[in-house]
């Protein structure tokens, strides 16, 4: 799998996907992941990659041509998938994650600005994606959160301790409590259950906890898988 993304801020992208684990992924070859400057891609003699929006208003728009260019030449001749970072799009769950590992190649334009030149969604993506609702200063920490979201859930990419098996979220669930050494700390101690060595009652114990869980902190998710 290959991520291209496009960027103004191709340093932020950078650092983060060769650290942990999208870097041991890129390493293995089990994914691509490179970032590109939209400026490499303008026309303008000044990098522009924004102008003022036509019927006024304040803020920049981000102009139609170094996208549509970058796109094309990051493309080639591979058909890609085009994701665009921005809060009007169908938010982000682990459902839309894994759907995006099915595409071999996906770009992401990491939008920027008061907004996009409305012909860059009618003529190049084919799937907007907002990462919640809320409004951030940029595409690029968006970018970021769908590559590990999706890199993660390539098979190979997760070692034997991080498996995806009984995730959150899998089956409308939150994961049930975790514990570690000590037992006892100070005095707070961990479930007898836990160290009974009875995997059934072990199982059972943990699928009430992430009922339990699930109802006090997440109840929109039980009403999800009805
Ligand atoms: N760009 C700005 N805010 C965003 C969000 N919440 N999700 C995706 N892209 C964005």
């Amino acid at each position: 799998m290959r991520f291209d993304v496009i960027t103004i801020f191709p340093n932020v992208i950078e650092p983060m996907v060769n650290e942990s684990i999208l870097k041991r992924a890129q390493d293995k070859k089990l994914v691509k992941i490179q970032a590109h400057d939209l400026r490499d891609y303008t026309e303008d003699k000044h990098r522009k990659v924004d102008d003022r929006p036509f019927g006024g208003g304040p803020g920049m728009v981000m102009c139609c041509q170094p996208i549509f260019d970058a796109v094309k030449k990051i493309r080639g001749r591979r058909k890609a998938h085009v994701v665009m970072t921005c809060p009007r799009g169908k938010t982000l769950t682990q459902k839309r994650a894994k759907r995006l590992t099915k595409h071999k190649n996906i770009i992401i334009i990491c939008g920027h600005y008061e907004g996009i030149d409305e012909r860059i969604y009618d003529e190049l993506v084919d799937e907007s994606v907002s990462i919640g609702d809320y409004v951030l200063t940029g595409g690029e920490i968006p970018a970021l959160v769908i590559m590990d979201a999706v890199t993660r859930l390539i098979p190979g990419v997760l070692g034997k301790e991080e498996s995806l098996d009984s995730e959150s979220f899998d089956q409308n669930r939150l994961d049930f409590p975790q514990y570690t050494r000590p037992a006892d700390f100070r005095g707070k101690k961990v479930p007898d259950v836990l160290l009974s060595g009875h995997h059934k009652e072990v199982e059972q114990w943990r699928k009430a906890q992430a009922l339990a869980l699930t109802k006090k902190h997440r109840p929109d998710l039980l009403k999800d898988s009805k």
